[in-house]
């Protein structure tokens, strides 16, 4: 009895409501609302809102509903838990403070949690709700079993549903489901078949939230109540490209056991960003309120999409992503995941209409800022002699603003270049007033903007759907399949690449840009990652090392300690490839600061380094005593040599010092190490040679202007330094290019600049004598930390 007093009491009470709902006919009458996982996070975050502003909205059409609660606990523990949820829900604020309290109240009365576990159970709630009707003596509307559980339970629960919950016949039954819908293109099947045992897919409701989105909706009715102007230019012709982005700021702690398993590309590209471009690119349907024509024509733009190759996506895992996983899944320090964290992938339609035309998908955790659009930027022909500024000039683009960035708000922005949008909707408005704020390289005054007239969650704007029974706001099960069919090669083409690893936040600088060419999509800067196994397989740690080109000589890249380590191993497998060759290694090593790192890894693991059949040189030497702080040598015995087992004799100092003077041409100190150099090394080529550069571009102690040409076939020279101490002794080019392998290492924030200005200017030894390395046989590799590469 109590239901239908409710029902009058809320009927008086209750606001007008949105007109959509009313869409597609249905049978008035009694409503169970059934949400399985009602005390999760998405249940107290979304669903118990939604469905009370469904509650609002639709009880005064005649409806009735009753609202249960389900979970695994048993009711002593779920009710209050439950009741918690149920307190927080909110009215719109369009809704009195008094009427709010009379809705709130009548909604917790019409709910009620109850232990959904076994079989049992659900016959319960079937012989339940069964009482309910008969009592009041009401004609059943429907059932709607909101799943908000892990995908793996879904198969069992909607079997219980289909065995014992169906509801009396003329109502609907109608079963939501949330992703993950599968892994891949054969587990979602495998999943639809299984449900597709219990359920018709006219039942199944499966959510992909950003379908929910303001914003998103309107896509399909801004592209039709627009027709007059986009037909003409929704095409090859004149769009230039499409971008659909998701950047967030947030990382995935906490998810982790979830997320190490999908990664970006299953979590938001396969479903949320390809919805979306589906939305974008798909015929428009002759009647728009035909959900089956709209499921058709989407799903016809999957069978145009061109397939997605290796080359056509690019990835990348934030820096803390690896210990988070050791952390989360109680893994050790060796354990590595190739899970993307960010993703950036190009696509293409194979219809002549969009033949050519780029789609680009991107979206990744720990990135400079949270927002989400998507925009069609289209070609822009003009050329503007002198007002650059002129509206004409400016970007031409339509953007779909789903929320958070500059704007805040969701938004759909067309430039004020190409045409005047028609209102799309009456709950829609014109936003007039600007603050000062850019929207994708356009001040927002160069846009036609609308907004909502209120922002509804995209949850409430689903339940409204499932309640609507409006199919085309979900995912079928041919869409899904199709979807997965598109990704699921991808995926498998990319699941043993490794990802780009980024730092995060604003410090990914330009780390993550993409350059599109043709089909293909690569990151702008050239690193690529390495795996363990191209760099001789050694710890498992490798991957967090990038290789690419600088100059076009190799470059590895990594955090300091990651690089020094690297280059601590490329050293020891050097030298251990030269003595199990000829017996002995010639190492030369720099001084300076730089150096002293490496230095330290190498005392830490002096016990495997071949340090008994290592003879180390030195690249440079600075013209004091021996003794002296100053002195190179000095620092390389502090650091270095007094702590590993190398024979005295196989150790190398420069003799600035000859006849109790420091660096006197006649003394012929340079001419002495070059034939020490000539007697010791077989044709006088080291096996590694360690180089620095200093901020003025020098490298050993060849400094700018100190015409390096002058040393003619030389392979020591005396030369002066720019800065204290002036006179120095140094390997020449011609020392240094005989090398079988030099090794330029750079790191820290301050040579940030230097090495920007090395990345593009020519060869000018005068200038920047560090352009001279170029080993006449061996191989030059740049070591670079991210600070001095990305600053
Ligand atoms: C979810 C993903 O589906 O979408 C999350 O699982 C992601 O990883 C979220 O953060 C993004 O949604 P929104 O609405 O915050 O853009």
């Amino acid at each position: 009895m109590f239901v239908t007093v409710l029902l009058l009491l809320v009927a008086l009470s209750a606001r007008g409501g949105h007109s959509e709902e009313t869409e597609e006919a249905q049978r008035p009458g009694h409503v169970s609302v059934i949400i399985v996982g009602a005390t999760g996070d998405l249940a107290k975050k979304y669903l118990w809102q939604g469905f009370f502003q469904l509650y609002v909205n639709q009880v005064s059409r005649g409806n009735t509903f009753f609202f249960h609660g389900g979970g695994l606990s048993p009711a002593d523990k779920g009710t209050p838990v439950l009741f918690e949820a149920l307190k927080a829900v909110s009215c719109s604020k369009d809704v009195s403070q008094e009427r709010c309290a009379v809705l709130k109240d009548q909604f917790l009365r019409l709910s009620q949690y109850r232990q959904l576990k076994t079989l049992e159970d659900y016959q319960e709630l079937a012989k339940h709700i069964e009482q309910q009707l008969q009592e009041e003596g009401m004609t059943e509307a429907g059932r709607l079993f909101y799943l908000s559980v892990p995908a793996f339970a879904y198969a069992d629960i909607a079997e219980k549903i289909n065995s014992s919950c169906r509801p009396t016949s003329g109502a609907w039954l109608r079963v939501v489901l949330e992703k993950p819908f599968g892994h891949d293109f054969r587990s979602a099947q495998l999943l639809a078949s299984h449900l597709g045992n219990s359920l018709k897919d006219e039942e199944m409701y499966r959510i992909d939230h950003y379908l929910g989105k303001q914003v998103v909706s309107k896509i399909l009715p801004f592209r039709i109540e627009n027709r007059e102007f986009l037909d003409p230019i929704w095409n090859k012709h004149y769009i230039e490209r499409i971008e659909i982005v998701v950047k967030e700021t947030l990382d995935v702690t906490g998810r982790i056991p979830f997320y190490d398993q999908y990664g970006v590309i299953r979590d938001v590209l396969q479903n949320h960003l390809t919805e979306v471009m589906t939305l974008l690119t798909m015929k428009l349907p002759k009647n728009v309120s035909s959900s089956e024509e709209i499921l058709q024509n989407k799903l016809q733009i999957f069978s145009s999409l061109l397939p997605l190759a290796k080359n056509q996506a690019v990835i990348g895992q934030y820096q803390a992503y690896k210990s988070e996983v050791q952390q989360e899944l109680n893994k050790t320090k060796d354990h590595v995941s190739l899970t993307p964290t960010f993703a950036a992938v190009l696509a293409h339609i194979d219809e002549t209409q969009y033949e050519g035309v780029p789609i680009l998908l991107t979206s990744g955790k720990m990135l400079d800022e949270r927002v989400g659009y998507a925009r069609i930027l289209f070609k822009n022909d003009m050329f503007c002699l002198q007002k650059h500024n002129g509206i004409h000039c400016k970007p031409k683009q339509i953007v779909f603003y789903f929320g958070h960035g500059d704007l805040q708000y969701p938004a759909i922005l067309v430039s004020k270049n190409l045409f005047k949008p028609a209102l799309i909707d009456s709950d829609w408005k014109e936003v007039t007033e600007h603050t000062d704020v850019s929207v994708l390289g356009l001040s927002i005054s160069d846009y036609y903007v609308q907004t909502p007239t209120e922002q509804r969650e995209a949850y409430a704007e689903l339940i409204s759907h499932i309640f609507a029974g409006r199919k085309n706001s979900f995912i079928s099960t041919e869409n899904l399949l199709a979807s997965w069919s598109l990704w699921t090669p991808l995926l498998s083409s990319l699941a043993s690449s490794f990802p780009r690893i980024y730092p995060g936040g604003v410090d990914n600088g330009g780390l993550l840009d993409v350059r599109l060419k043709g089909r293909d999509i690569s990151y702008n800067s050239e690193v690529v990652i390495i795996t363990p196994d191209q760099m001789g397989g050694t710890s498992a740690n490798d991957f967090q090392v990038m290789q690419g080109k600088f100059r076009s000589a190799d470059m590895v890249s990594a955090w300091a300690e990651e690089l020094v380590e690297r280059l601590a191993v490329d050293i020891q497998e050097a030298a251990e490839a030269a003595v199990r060759e000829s017996g002995v290694f010639h190492l030369a090593l720099s001084g300076g600061a730089t150096p002293l790192a490496l230095f330290h890894r190498l005392v830490l693991h002096h016990f495997s380094f071949p340090w008994r059949d290592t003879h180390v040189w030195m690249v440079d030497e600075r013209c004091v005593p021996l003794t002296e702080l100053e002195s190179n040598f000095h620092s390389m015995h502090d650091h270095l040599l007094q702590h590993v087992r190398i024979p005295y004799y196989n150790i190398h100092p420069m003799p600035v010092q000859l006849n109790q003077r420091l660096c006197v041409e006649e003394d012929r100190g340079a001419l002495q190490y070059e034939k020490e150099l000539s007697k010791w090394v077989n044709g006088s080529s080291l096996h590694f040679v360690l180089l620095g550069v200093g901020y003025d571009g020098h490298t050993a102690s060849l400094f700018p202007g100190s015409k390096v040409s002058e040393h003619g076939e030389s392979l020591v020279a005396l030369t002066e330094s720019p800065i204290k101490p002036h006179q120095r002794m140094s390997l020449t080019f011609n020392a240094i290019n005989r090398a079988h392998r030099v090794a330029l290492l750079v790191m820290g924030k301050g040579k940030h600049e230097l090495i920007t200005q090395l990345s593009r200017v020519k060869d000018n030894l005068d200038k920047y004598p560090v352009t001279g390395v170029k080993p006449d046989h061996g191989t030059l590799v740049w070591y670079i930390d991210y600070d001095a590469l990305l600053g």
